[in-house]
């Protein structure tokens, strides 16, 4: 399972609220988070959210080299196992803010993430929908390189998510982030429920 949505939605909490739900149902849960999850993705995350400005195709490399890693040493083996894998942001945050914010075309930033994964695909994401301008008013605190891009490119980001959900309606579904947490947990549990 996948948790996506813009800075801000409220994903990360959900992506915690099911893990600790999962795990009180008697599963073993592999939570983890993109970009990062190993020590070289966890590298690439500094590079990318800390480090110097760089080209649209830099980023969207970096941010696959991550993924690569990510799905080749963690969440393949844990599926291998029979475990349960969240994962706070996958191939979809590439689409919607590479693919789509920065232009450089989603079914080509989507195709890139596919091949370094060998087409490792979430059977549920979870997109945590939240107006962008809601989002940054919830904002505080230091911002990384990609949150500084402000409200022009969140608006660009959260476009190419829903786009995201109306073309794959059997993966993606789309839950009102404007909710109380708890609200929003309990939906995903009930749309999680058919898969368990
Ligand atoms: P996130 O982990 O949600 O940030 P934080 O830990 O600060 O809450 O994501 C980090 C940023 O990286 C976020 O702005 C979205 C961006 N991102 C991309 O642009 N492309 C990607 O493929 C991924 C995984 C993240």
């Amino acid at each position: 399972m996948t948790f996506e949505g813009v800075d801000w939605s409220g994903k990360s909490t959900q992506a915690e609220l099911l893990s600790s739900w999962l795990r009180e149902q008697g599963r073993t849960v592999v939570s983890t988070r993109e970009p990062g999850g190993t020590p070289v993705a966890e590298g690439v995350r500094e590079l990318v959210l800390h480090g110097q400005d760089m080209s649209p195709w830099a980023e969207a490399a970096l941010y696959a080299a991550a993924r690569a890693d990510h799905a080749a040493s963690v969440i393949r083996p844990a599926l291998a196992r029979g475990d349960d894998v969240v994962c706070d942001r996958y191939l979809d945050s590439s689409v919607a803010y590479q693919g789509a914010a920065r232009g450089l075309g989603e079914d080509r930033v989507r195709e890139l993430s596919l091949i370094v994964t060998e087409r490792l695909m979430p059977d549920r994401t979870f997109l945590v929908v939240l107006d962008p301008e809601q989002a940054l008013y919830r904002a505080r605190g230091d911002h990384d390189r990609i949150e500084r891009e402000g409200a022009a490119f969140m608006r660009k980001v959260d476009e190419g998510y829903r786009a995201i959900a109306a073309a794959e309606p059997e993966r993606v579904v789309a839950v009102d982030g404007a909710r109380a947490p708890d609200e929003i947990a309990e939906e995903i549990r009930e749309r999680l429920r058919p898969l368990l």
